[in-house]
């Protein structure tokens, strides 16, 4: 176990000292469940992101993009179901007065051991219901009427906008509504690094059926399979990842059937990555009831009237991102000497390739690199120039945050004394490290 705590800690590490991962208002003693992401880790994400949103949205006719206001009024949650059922057990342990999560058995027995070895024995208070919301007013008075939430799931956003895209995009059933943005919960114990946090992102889908429960299982079928192919391509061994089907008492509030995506942590075994949940049609039922708009949709075949089924791909972003790292960490000998990189798969990577001249001193070669680097970063965007230290040394810091390729522009380059070679690079692996030569009009096909 110890062992495997290295990795999270050495991950940890890696994050701050390279600008992927700070800890929210750090300078300030921090603030517990939240982070800020640096230079590389806001790459990361984006990538992330964007691959999602390729997937699910750009690559297909039936998914309609949605960014909805983080703020809803409380209405919306008690139409949702949140204010009531939006909850954890939370107790708290009677020697330090820690609070805890009852549901969560490794910590609690991890809080009983740590007193244990003190010679103290746990008494815990009796669970009491914790709503997770984050509650703020808006406007000059504060009073019940100002009174607001952040989202604590991206989702309400789109039911509440279901009637806007029936009347301005007119889909035909079934249809989907997406949406990447921050949620906020008043988790109990935030923690394992980005993993629970309080503040997060989520990368969600609803896809609305006809409300048949035939239609809408297999439906539920469909994107499980299509959520999990997803993942996988963000570079995840099989064996990593598998389905947890929620027996009835540990579903949502909202949910008739939820099957999770899990990752088997270094941290802590398995743990989810995904939750595709089968809603039915208890959001756009309850919103039309609480705010007396009609949310049904017109079916012109049968000429009736219905509410549709949701079904749901809900996603962390903070996750997927802390999951990535934890797959991509590698220890190998390179070279006889030994090494730590990130393995990450190409199309996420925050840096694409890095470019660099052999010695930093010979301007012929600084100026041939920096002309190599402009006409790449003109297709590719993520593209570094780095000509400080030897060249060891720039293979090892570009390997460290996962950068698939480093191109060496050298004195064959220049093609002075063997002219064959004029106009190649140098290109080299990240993961082998094997060095190819390869012409310089050919590098923007070989990096896309
Ligand atoms: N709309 C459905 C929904 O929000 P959920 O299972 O509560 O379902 C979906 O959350 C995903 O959001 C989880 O699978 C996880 O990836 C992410 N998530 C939930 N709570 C989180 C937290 N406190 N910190 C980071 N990610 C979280």
């Amino acid at each position: 176990m110890a062992a495997e705590m290295d990795v999270m800690e050495k991950i940890i590490s890696l994050c701050k000292r390279r600008g992927f991962v700070f800890q929210g208002s750090e300078i300030y003693g921090g603030l517990a469940g939240v982070w800020d992401y640096g230079p590389l880790g806001v790459e990361l994400r984006y990538n992330i992101k964007q691959h999602f949103w390729r997937k699910f949205v750009v690559e297909r006719d039936d998914i309609y993009g949605l960014n909805a206001s983080i703020l809803m009024p409380e209405r919306v949650w008690e139409a949702s179901g949140h204010l009531d059922s939006f909850t954890d057990p939370l107790v708290e342990c009677k020697v330090c007065h820690a609070r805890l999560r009852a549901d969560q058995e490794d910590e609690i027995r991890a809080h009983e051991e740590g007193h244990q070895k003190k010679g103290e024995k746990v008494e815990w208070s009796e669970p009491k219901v914790f709503n997770l919301l984050v509650e703020t007013h808006l406007g000059a008075v504060e009073n019940e009427k100002s009174k607001a939430y952040l989202r604590g799931e991206i989702t309400q956003g789109v039911q509440v906008n279901f009637k806007n895209i029936l009347d301005s995009m007119h889909p035909k059933l079934p249809f989907g509504i997406a949406q990447i943005g921050k949620a906020f919960r008043n988790e109990i114990t935030p923690g394992n690094f980005i993993f629970r946090d309080r503040e997060f992102e989520q990368m969600e889908l609803q896809f609305y059926v006809k409300p048949d429960e035939k239609t809408s299982q297999e439906v539920f079928e469909y994107w499980k399979q299509f959520a999990m192919e997803w993942y996988l391509s963000l570079g995840f061994k099989e064996e990593n990842l598998r389905f947890r089907e929620h027996a009835p008492d540990e579903r949502a509030h909202y949910a008739k059937a939820a099957c999770d995506i899990e990752y088997k942590t270094e941290f802590g075994g398995w743990k989810e990555a995904w939750g595709i949940h089968h809603r039915g049609d208890w959001d756009l039922r309850r919103h039309s009831e609480y705010s007396k708009v009609d949310l049904s949709y017109f079916d012109e075949e049968a000429k009736e009237r219905v509410i549709p089924y949701d079904i749901e791909c809900s996603g962390g972003v903070d996750r997927a991102m802390l999951y990535v790292l934890l797959e991509a960490y590698t220890e190998d000998e390179l070279g006889g000497e030994p090494r730590a990189y990130l393995k990450l798969a190409k199309h996420i990577a925050p840096i694409r390739a890095a470019v660099f001249p052999l010695l930093k001193n010979k301007p012929e070669l600084v100026s041939k690199a920096r002309e190599v680097y402009a006409m790449l970063k003109k297709e590719i965007p993520n593209i570094a120039f780095d000509d400080n230290g030897n060249i060891g040394k720039r293979y090892r810091r570009q390997d460290e945050i996962g950068t698939p390729y480093c191109i060496t522009v050298d004195f064959d380059t220049l093609g002075e004394e063997k002219p064959e070679f004029k106009d190649t690079v140098t290109v080299r692996d990240r993961d082998t490290g094997e060095q190819k030569r390869v012409k310089i009009e050919e590098l923007k096909d070989l990096l896309k």
